[in-house]
């Protein structure tokens, strides 16, 4: 091989040496090999131009310069590409595990009316719904509670502006879901066996355990010969079935005006009691305002109050973390 062909080999094989580097120790080996100045390939270049016919040397010297600068200029190249951040070099692991998709949780309080609707589906309570825009007439008159019944206070209400307007008004957000009770027994003969959740308003200071919005569970069973005694196997059977065989309920003697007689409903709550509903047997005078007849039939109505029952189930303390959408809180259910 001639010199000049020595020199394209020389160039050609260590350009696709450099080419061929992956890492930054690589090209220095690659530079000893073909750059060294004691045994590289470049020193034995050097002897045979050295042996070449004087009138020669001046071009094999040019294209001797050539061929080294191009090889010093291809390691500098490649020294920085490699010096780059990963990127371009870094290739899709197919075997690495996906990203997580980040999923919703159903609130707290969407659960507990979900296990609620489940338990009382259980024994035999259809699901039923009604709005939360409420006339005075659902509200209050057909419930049996009077004009002048403090219920019925503004103070005690969140009255609507469009107070009158057209027929049924005064117009409310419904302060109780007792509501739904006559909207059901107003279109369905009896037997009626329902339970309806959903929001209620009232004007309340906000507290641990108190909030101007929060959601009940109605329930409303009327047939020939229910009892007292029905009303208590049911509701104690609900509170064993959401709080376990363990949870303690008591029943307090109270007055509504829609129940006759009546109960508050209470479970314990760390060292005392906490109220979390009202019951009793459906009044006589409710059953007649929906066309029933009180002679005929009987029933019980009872009405839970959700976010309590929720809180005593997972130890929330404070209502309040309930509605703050806190997502620190949130993911924990
Ligand atoms: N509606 C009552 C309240 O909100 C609870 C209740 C419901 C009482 C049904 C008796 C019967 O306080």
């Amino acid at each position: 091989m001639n010199l000049p062909e020595v020199l394209d080999q020389y160039q050609a094989e260590a350009l696709q040496a450099i080419a061929d580097c992956r890492e930054p120790a690589d090209l220095e080996d690659v530079r000893i090999r073909f750059l060294g100045k004691k045994k590289g390939r470049l020193k034995d270049i050097q002897s045979q131009l050295a042996t070449a016919k004087p009138e020669e040397r001046p071009e094999l010297g040019k294209r001797f310069n050539t061929a080294k600068q191009s090889v010093e200029s291809a390691l500098e190249a490649r020294k920085e590409e490699l010096a780059q951040p990963q990127a371009e070099i870094v290739q899709l692991d197919v075997s690495l595990p996906g990203q997580p998709m980040l999923l919703g949780k159903r609130h707290p309080v969407t659960r507990t009316v979900d296990d609620f609707k489940d338990i009382a589906g259980r024994l035999g309570f259809d699901v039923a719904d009604g709005p939360e825009v409420e006339d005075d007439y659902h509200n209050f008159v057909a419930l049996n509670i009077p004009e002048d019944h403090p219920a019925r206070d503004p103070l005690d209400n969140f009255y609507l502006a469009v107070a009158n307007a057209g027929s049924g008004g005064p117009w409310l957000l419904r302060s109780q879901t007792s509501t739904v009770q006559i909207r059901v027994m107003e279109k369905t003969p009896p037997p009626v066996r329902i339970v309806s959740t959903g929001r209620v308003y009232r004007p309340d200071t906000v507290d641990a355990t108190h909030s101007c919005m929060f959601h009940q569970m109605e329930g409303l069973y009327i047939d020939s010969g229910v009892t007292m005694a029905n009303l208590k196997t049911v509701l104690k059977m609900i509170a064993v079935q959401y709080l376990g065989d363990d949870i303690e309920i008591r029943f307090r003697p109270s007055f509504f005006p829609f129940t006759e007689p009546s109960v508050e409903v209470d479970i314990q709550w760390g060292d005392s009691w906490m109220e979390v509903g009202g019951a009793g047997m459906v009044d006589p005078n409710v059953l007649k305002a929906v066309g029933y007849d009180p002679e005929k039939v009987s029933g019980f109505a009872f009405g839970l109050g959700i976010e309590r029952l929720c809180m005593k189930r997972y130890g929330i303390r404070d209502i309040r973390l309930l509605y703050e959408n806190d997502v620190r809180f949130l993911s924990q259910f």
